[in-house]
């Protein structure tokens, strides 16, 4: 049976999801396959900026949607960058996601995926990331002023945009739980 492990960490900014992808990339090893879940603007590459940061790449790492697979080899580890965000899950096998993990036509590295809930065909083990912006009830609003209405409205409209995150690490398979446990202790 396959072992699996998720944990749920709460990033109040993006310092502290910047920070989280960097642990991440200095304890991950060739062959690593990293599914990033979330709705737009959740921060999936975001996330993969400060981890090729971390992996030692120094190209700015940009969104691959247009082109859909961007490879960096500068790092310590070859980082295989895709977005399937603008495919239909029938269009996926054709890129043949597989060669990059197969070890054979590429070097093995880390193969991180944006929008990866369209693939058709999930590997058997992964690192799953799944970025949110945590829902608003008016209950866990700051309580309101009602003398002070204008001033609320501007800060409603910054609120719009709001700077937290829940970040939960899902582990599928025993290697991939194992790294969790590593980045549980790493510091
Ligand atoms: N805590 C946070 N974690 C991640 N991104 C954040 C956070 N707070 C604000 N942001 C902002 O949210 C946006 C996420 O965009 P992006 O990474 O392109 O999302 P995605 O790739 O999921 O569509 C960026 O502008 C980023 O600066
Ligand atoms: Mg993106």
């Amino acid at each position: 049976m396959t072992e699996t492990v998720k944990i749920e960490l709460y990033a109040n900014h993006l310092g502290i999801t910047q920070a989280i992808a960097s642990r991440l990339a200095q304890i991950v090893t060739e062959g690593t396959i990293i599914l990033l879940e979330g709705n737009l603007g959740s921060g999936k590459t975001t996330f993969m900026q400060s981890f090729g940061r971390a992996l030692g790449i120094s190209t700015t790492i940009t969104s691959p949607t247009f082109t859909l697979i961007d490879e960096y080899t500068e790092g310590r580890l070859p980082l295989y960058h895709i977005d399937l965000y603008r495919l239909e899950p029938s269009q996926v096998p054709s890129l043949h996601l597989e060669e990059y993990w197969r070890g054979k036509d590429f070097p093995l590295g880390v193969v991180a995926i944006e929008w990866a809930s369209k693939l058709p065909n999930v590997p058997l083990n992964y690192l799953k990331i799944d970025l949110s912006v945590p829902t608003r009830s008016p209950s866990n609003e700051q309580p309101k002023n009602p003398e002070n209405l204008d001033l609320l409205l501007d800060e409603d409209f910054l609120e719009d945009f709001p700077d937290d995150r829940i970040i939960q690490l899902i582990a599928q398979g025993a290697q991939y739980v194992e790294l969790l446990k590593q980045f549980q202790t790493a510091k």
